[in-house]
């Protein structure tokens, strides 16, 4: 049996439990078929940890991500909680664990099935195919600026601020991620920001175009301002290959171009840090839905955006690119096969729960020994 490393499940709220819970199969099913066997501990995040702890991560929560060779998180947010003063949020959970450790590269691909071309809301000719990457700088920006907050005013009114912030080297880094990407890709980026209004934007076309002169002139770059983005992405998606953006305009794009693919229940991520003296990069996977509160419990969530971003972990935390092209085969013949849970289902296929996909998907993975 080849140990092949610790990882940290944080299933968190909502359908967060249901998904991971089919990730443990896959787990299970590497351990078992293939000898790649990897540690699991498990922790709360969100919600839940604000339940148990009162805190929506834990010091020791961080710890063990820390110490973990990937974190496999699920989704945060439960709407009890939604009143809570700011640092008692359950989504508190996930940007401080993004925030320690500095996580700011995170990898949304939108990919459309061809099997599920006729399910996005957009004409099959405009997603068949497809196949962009959105990189989203994940720890700056207006999520975590400085100025912050609520005041009250002398009239008795409020104030509330938010402060947009990038520095030349955050940009530099999330951009030259971006290039190198590229170059496996299509050799195509599109950087996005509103340089016609805001300095932030000013400041990021200018140091990804110095950067592109620099070291990445092999690499197609154009800009494009994000409200415009948003209309090419629903007008002409296949236009694109690697979108660079910030945090804010990455969080909107990228629900935007999960609905091409047909439901935000197929859209994973990776969000990675910096490579360390050997190379190795802190890394989270999960999947772009959140909790979906209005489903949780029922068995109904869709289990493969969390498997993708699984996939997503095997190829870029342990190289085990073979294997993630395995577990997305099999998820795309699992497809092919007209296997659906509610949210991509389409007439005349088979509506299965939660549980049942991850078997149908586990199924095509013994079926690819054979
Ligand atoms: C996402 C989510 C998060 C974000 C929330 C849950 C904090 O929407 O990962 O896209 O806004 O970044
Ligand atoms: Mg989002």
């Amino acid at each position: 049996m080849n140990q092949v490393g610790n990882l940290l499940l944080l299933p968190g709220d909502g359908i967060g439990p249901e998904v991971m819970g089919e990730v443990r199969k896959v787990v299970g099913w590497l351990g078992d078929r293939q000898g790649l066997k990897f540690e699991c501990e498990e922790d709360l995040a969100g919600g839940c940890a604000l339940d148990a702890h009162g805190v929506p991560m834990t010091e020791d929560t961080v710890k063990l991500a820390k110490d973990a060779d990937a974190v496999v998180f699920g989704a945060v947010g439960v709407a009890k909680h939604d009143a809570n003063p700011f640092h008692l949020k359950p989504e508190q959970g996930l940007l401080r664990l993004r925030k320690e450790l500095d996580l700011f590269a995170n990898l949304r691909p939108a990919m459309v099935f061809p099997a599920l071309a006729e399910a996005s809301t957009l004409k099959t000719e405009l997603v068949e195919g497809l196949d962009i990457l959105i990189l989203r700088e994940l720890t700056g920006g207006v999520y975590f600026g400085e100025p912050r907050g609520i005041e009250t005013l002398a009239d008795g009114t409020e104030r509330g601020v938010d402060t947009q912030v990038y520095t030349t080297p955050e940009i530099e880094r999330l951009a030259s991620v971006g290039f190198e990407l590229a170059r496996k890709r299509r050799n195509h980026v599109t950087s996005v920001e509103k340089a016609n209004v805001m300095h932030t934007g000013v400041l990021w076309r200018r140091t990804v175009t110095a950067l592109h002169k620099k070291g990445y002139e092999d690499v197609e770059l154009a800009h494009m301002y994000a409200d415009n983005c948003a209309m090419q992405l629903i007008r002409r998606p296949k236009q694109f290959d690697v979108i660079v953006t910030d945090n804010l305009f990455g969080d909107l794009l990228s629900d935007a171009a999960a609905m091409l693919t047909g439901s935000l229940g197929m859209l994973p991520s990776a969000s990675l840090g910096a490579p360390d003296a050997i190379g190795k990069r802190k890394a989270l996977y999960e999947p772009v839905h959140g909790s979906a509160p209005d489903i949780a419990g029922e068995g109904k969530a869709n289990p493969l955006a969390m498997l993708l971003s699984f996939a997503m972990m095997l190829r870029y935390s342990f190289d085990l690119g073979a294997e993630a092209d395995r577990l997305e085969k099999a998820i795309a013949t699992v497809l092919d096969k007209g296997i659906r849970t509610a949210d991509i289902m389409q007439d005349g296929k088979t509506l299965v729960s939660t549980e049942a996909m991850g078997k149908a998907v586990v199924a095509e993975l013994d079926r690819s020994l054979s």
